[in-house]
C-alpha cells in the first residue's frame, strides 16, 4: 500500500483533510499530521471509520524537534513514504501594511511556511527518495507569484479580488514566493531520486467561514490540482507552479 504524509490536518473544514480523503480514497495509507496529537488522533478515527487507512502523528512546524520524532516514527512503522503534502501554513494579520506589520509575527509566518516546511521535506526526504517515485507538493499560493492576475505581488487585487482591498497579505505573500524559490531548487536536487517536487496554489478556497461571500470556491474543487500533482507519472513535471493542473506564472 502507498504511504502519504499530509502536513497541517486538524479541521475536517481545512484542504488537509480533504487532501487525506481523497488519496485516502484512492487507496493510500494516510499519515496525518497536526500540532495536537489528540485532535489528529481524533479525525485519523474518523477516517478510518470511513473505510480510509489513515494514522496520525504531531507535527508543530515551529518545533524543530516535533518534526525529527515524527519522521523517526514513521521511519520505523513504514520505511518508504511515496508521497508527501506540505500542506500546513499560517497567515496572521493580512491586513498589514510593509510598515505596520510585527516583524516577530512575520517571523513565525516564515518559520511556519518556509523553513518549517524545508525542515519536514529534509527530515522526511530518505523515506521519499527509497519510494523510487517519491512526490512533493508544496501548497503554495498565487500571492506568492509576481504575475498571477488577480494574486500576484504585480496585480493584487487583481479584478476577481476587489472585495480583498483591505487584506494586502504582504507577509504571506512574501512567505510563498520563498516556497516557490525553494520549491524550483528542490525540483533541480531531487531529479535524481525521481522525486518531483512542485508548488500547487489550491485557489481562493472555502477554507474559513464567510470567505464564499468574497468569492471563495469549494474544497471539493480546489483539492482536485493538489490530487493530480501528488500523482504524476514519472516523466510529470517538476519544480514547476500550478493551479488545476495549468502552470501559473512565477
Ligand atoms: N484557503 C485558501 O484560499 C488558500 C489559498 C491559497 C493557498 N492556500 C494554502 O493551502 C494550505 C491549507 O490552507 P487552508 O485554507 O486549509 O487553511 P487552514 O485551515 O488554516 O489550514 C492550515 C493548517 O496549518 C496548520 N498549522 C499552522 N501552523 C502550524 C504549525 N506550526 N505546525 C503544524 N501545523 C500548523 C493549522 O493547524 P492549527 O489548526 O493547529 O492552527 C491548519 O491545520 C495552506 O498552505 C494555505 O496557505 C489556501
Amino acid at each position: 500500500m502507498k504511504t502519504a504524509l499530509i502536513t497541517g490536518v486538524s479541521t475536517k473544514i481545512g484542504l488537509g483533510y480533504a487532501i487525506a480523503e481523497e488519496l485516502g480514497k484512492q487507496g493510500f495509507h494516510v499519515i496525518i499530521a497536526g500540532r495536537k496529537l489528540d485532535q489528529v488522533e481524533m479525525i485519523a478515527n474518523g477516517l478510518s471509520n470511513l473505510g480510509i487507512s489513515a494514522s496520525p502523528v504531531r507535527i508543530d512546524l515551529l518545533d524543530r524537534k516535533s518534526i525529527a520524532d515524527a519522521a523517526k516514527q514513521v521511519q520505523q512503522k513504514y520505511s518508504v513514504l511515496d508521497v508527501l503534502i506540505n500542506n500546513a501554513a499560517l497567515m496572521l494579520d493580512g491586513s498589514a501594511t510593509t510598515l505596520a506589520k510585527d516583524l516577530d509575527e512575520f517571523n513565525a509566518e516564515f518559520e511556519t511556511n518556509v523553513t518549517g516546511t524545508w525542515s519536514v521535506t529534509q527530515q522526511f526526504y530518505p523515506m521519499i527518495a527509497a519510494s523510487g517515485h517519491g512526490r512533493i507538493v508544496n501548497i503554495s499560493s498565487g500571492a506568492g507569484s509576481y504575475g498571477d492576475p488577480d494574486f500576484g505581488i504585480l496585480n493584487f487585487p487583481g479584478p476577481a479580488l476587489r472585495l480583498l482591498d483591505a487584506y494586502p497579505l504582504t507577509p504571506y505573500a512574501i512567505t510563498k514566493l520563498a516556497l516557490n524559490g525553494l520549491t524550483i531548487k528542490m525540483g533541480k536536487e531531487f531529479k535524481a531520486d525521481n522525486v518531483l517536487v512542485n508548488a500547487i496554489c489550491p485557489g481562493f478556497t472555502a477554507t474559513r467561514s464567510g470567505s464564499a461571500e468574497f468569492g471563495a470556491r469549494p474544497v471539493s474543487e480546489s483539492v482536485k490540482g493538489i490530487i493530480w500533482a501528488a500523482t504524476l507519472p514519472d516523466d510529470g513535471p517538476t519544480g514547476q507552479f500550478f493551479r488545476d493542473g495549468n502552470p501559473l506564472p512565477w
